[in-house]
């Protein structure tokens, strides 16, 4: 449709009708049974009786592909204006071929493979219906405590825009020319705008206080990316920004979203966070919420009943906010043609269903998703080179995740643990059974900490064998093994939303059990599936090698069998830093120095930042991972050592695989800018390059520095840079530099 014949059609509809274009559902106001998927409060929503559904623009969380024919059907039919419903839902790492959850997909450092993630993922949702999807998050977070840890990219903005644009073009498509949505994509939502993922001490929805500076800094370019790879949606966050909640905050969604980072797309708010503007303390009343939400420029209320039942009073007799309310509808219809829903309002949903021509959980996309969570897993620890084990090795697997399909991490909200591949399941594709025994060895959770696990809480009910019975099946296990393999790890619902925790270990019966078997002189290879870096300090010290496998999705018991018997040599390194304790959260690698750093040479001088009880270093540091074999960098060429504008300095490594296995390396560039108007930090990543090495062989490998890469945001948060010095570190983790040099820029009007 033509944006005339759009303006026109926008023109034609009553105000009641406009209200709802701006109202998101679920499934169940308009028949019983939608089997909508649950991701937030179930309070009932109070909508006007004079409401007409039938004006309703978007649904949440429908994803049946029968039920969206049925439901778009009707609602045409029903409906005065006929324009289409909006389907939208959160597939975050999957729709039914699930891959790793995304902490886990930016430890690959592969965004190829992301992209193309993302890629199958909007390929299932346009199989089977689903028009947006609620994705990518691009939360930078520093403080595992936080559930959503699992959603997001890590603690790095250079792997957050990288994320943030691999996954909103695996989704949307490349062809940025056109604002069309061609088939087999979607529609991509980037949120949560802004901050969302600083809440103070870790806990889900609480404040976020921040500095202009550091918000700008390290928070924003994530989400600046996802708009810049064409994303057509952003969702609002829950928290308050430096006092001001930011779904009804309208510097940061007028002035900062619109106007300076040039968003034009829909301004959806998260699920309920228009009425919470009241909680908050910031709205008096409803219609003071839905005025300040409107003002704050946010297009689509979902899951209240605030702008349906308030707008229509808000605006009358107010010129401006008819306009604004106009520029809204607008942007949904604006959406609504991108997709084509106009021309064909099941986007080739009836056909798809009638032919049965879909893609779904197909091989190719199984191996999509077992060549990511390989690339995923990240080896922590490898002592006396346990790994990889040989396949005459007597293997004990034990633990809660020996035979655990739940291992698609709390977002899968359409994958089936039935798809699973399990770990046991894996490692029968290397070993016969005459070399692997299985137990389960412990409970997941101790019994009194299972209520907070919604339907695991049931299955875990359950469990009635006694704890002594497990333990002892275990030792006898392990006594007759030469390796014990233990899968441990936190409950899928010990993460993701609502899932903060201050207690970052291992639950307590796989803390026993890990002790008991400790005790016996056996080797062991631990596992830790998770959804954040827990606290693993006193576990390493009991165990020779640690692989932590995150939520690695349908092919997880695969990838992970494939790293554990060396057909494949792990390559990932963390996205996020794993503490030693509670205590030292939030460490994050790119720290500012202060003024009384804790230099080495000073052992333990108490005048300096340290803590008098824990080292400041982390267990593992941003950039981390072993490999099973080893690497070796030398520095060819730098030129010029001193820049000016406009110019680069070119950087010429090799890097040369010493070990015996083929294997990938990340090679990471850190810069460091020695002094400038604003302290900065210790170091920053700039660049990597991910390559892969036979045994034996060297790569050259070249980086490029320019200015860009030089900037920041100054005291008045201008973004610039300034002459001087900087360092460049290029190691195999932000701790293992393994080469360095400085240069100097110095910008044409400053040369000497
Ligand atoms: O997309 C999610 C969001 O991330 C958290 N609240 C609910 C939304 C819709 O389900």
């Amino acid at each position: 449709m033509d944006n005339k014949t759009l303006l026109d059609k926008l023109n034609s509809l009553s105000i009641e009708e406009k209200i709802g274009q701006l109202i998101q559902l679920t499934g169940d106001f308009f028949e019983g049974d939608m089997d909508t998927v649950v991701t937030g409060p179930l309070k009932k929503l109070g909508l006007s009786s004079s409401y007409n559904v039938y004006n309703t623009g978007s649904i949440l969380n429908i994803t049946n592909p029968e039920k969206i024919i049925r439901l778009q059907t009707d609602y045409l039919e029903k409906s005065v204006h006929k324009i289409p419903l909006l389907f939208m839902a959160d597939i975050i790492y999957g729709y039914r071929t699930i891959f790793p959850i995304p902490i886990a997909q930016a430890c690959s450092w592969n965004y190829e493979g992301i992209e193309h993630a993302a890629s199958v993922a909007a390929r299932e949702c346009y199989e089977e219906g689903v028009h947006v999807t609620f994705s990518p998050m691009v939360d930078i977070v520093r403080d595992p405590r936080w559930g959503r840890v699992m959603e997001s990219p890590g603690e790095d903005t250079l792997l957050a825009k990288k994320y943030a644009q691999s996954v909103v073009l695996g989704i949307q498509g490349r062809n940025l020319e056109s604002t069309a949505v061609p088939a087999n994509k979607i529609a991509a939502c980037v949120k949560h705008f802004a901050a969302y993922g600083a809440p103070v001490a870790g806990r889900e929805y609480n404040a976020v206080d921040m500095s202009e500076h550091a918000l700008r800094e390290y928070y924003l370019p994530g989400y600046q990316a996802a708009i810049e790879a064409g994303a057509k949606l952003v969702m609002t966050a829950f928290n308050t920004l430096n006092g001001i909640p930011a779904t009804g905050n309208e510097w940061l969604n007028r002035d900062v979203l619109r106007q300076e980072m040039n968003f034009d797309g829909v301004l959806i708010s998260d699920y309920a966070a228009i009425e919470e503007l009241i909680m908050h303390g910031y709205a008096e009343d409803e219609a003071s919420a839905a005025r300040l939400a409107l003002l704050a420029g946010v297009d689509v209320d979902m899951k209240t009943a605030i702008y349906a039942n308030q707008l229509k009073n808000v605006i009358s007799g107010n010129d401006h906010m008819l306009e604004l309310l106009n520029e809204a509808v607008y942007r949904v219809l604006k959406l609504k043609n991108d997709l084509g829903l106009f021309e064909d309002p099941f986007r080739g949903l009836q056909e798809i269903v009638k032919l049965s021509t879909s893609s779904i959980l197909s091989d190719e996309h199984k191996k999509a998703a077992l060549s990511l969570a390989e690339e995923s897993v990240v080896l922590l620890k490898n002592e006396n080179v346990l790994l990889p084990l040989s396949k005459d090795t007597k293997v004990a697997l034990m633990g809660p995740y020996a035979e655990e399909n739940s291992t698609l991490g709390m977002w899968a909200i359409k994958g089936e643990e039935t798809d699973t591949v399990n770990l046991k399941t894996g490692l029968l594709k290397h070993v016969d059974s005459a070399h692997l025994t299985v137990c389960r060895g412990a409970y997941m959770m101790p019994v009194h900490a299972r209520e907070n696990l919604g339907k695991y809480a049931d299955k875990l009910a359950a469990e009635t064998i006694d704890e002594e019975v497990l333990l002892q099946q275990a030792i006898q296990n392990a006594n007759e093994a030469d390796v014990i393999v233990l899968a441990l790890g936190e409950s899928i619902y010990q993460s993701g939303e609502g899932g903060s925790r201050t207690n970052l270990t291992l639950p307590e019966p796989q803390l026993k059990l890990l002790h008991e078997l400790s005790l016996l002189g056996k080797k062991i290879v631990l596992i830790v599936y998770s959804g954040r870096p827990l606290i693993l300090t006193d576990v390493a010290e009991k165990v020779d090698a640690i692989v932590q496998a995150w939520y690695p999705g349908t092919m997880g018991g695969e990838a992970l069998a494939n790293v554990l018997y060396g057909e494949v040599n792990p390559s990932g390194k963390l996205a996020m830093t794993f503490p030693r304790s509670v205590g030292q959260i939030p460490v994050y690698y790119n720290e500012l120095n202060t003024g009384r750093p804790n230099l080495k040479e000073n052992g333990s001088y108490r005048f300096a930042s340290r803590y008098i009880d824990e080292v400041n270093e982390p267990l593992y540091p941003f950039g981390y991972g072993k490999s099973f074999t080893s690497f070796e960098y030398s520095l060819l060429a730098v030129s010029p050592k001193k820049m000016k504008t406009n110019e680069s300095v070119d950087i010429r490594i090799s890097v040369s695989n010493t070990g015996t296995y083929d294997g990938k390396e990340t090679i990471q560039l850190y810069i460091r800018d020695k002094f400038a108007s604003v302290a900065r930090p210790v170091k920053e990543l700039k660049d990597f390059k991910k390559v892969f090495l036979q045994s034996g062989e060297t790569k050259i490998v070249e980086f490029s520095i320019d200015e860009d890469m030089l900037k920041f945001h100054g005291r008045g948060m201008e973004y610039k840079s300034e002459p001087g010095e900087f360092e460049v570190y290029i190691g195999s983790s932000s701790q293992e530099i393994l080469l360095s040099f400085s240069f100097i820029f110095l910008p044409e009007d400053k040369h000497e």
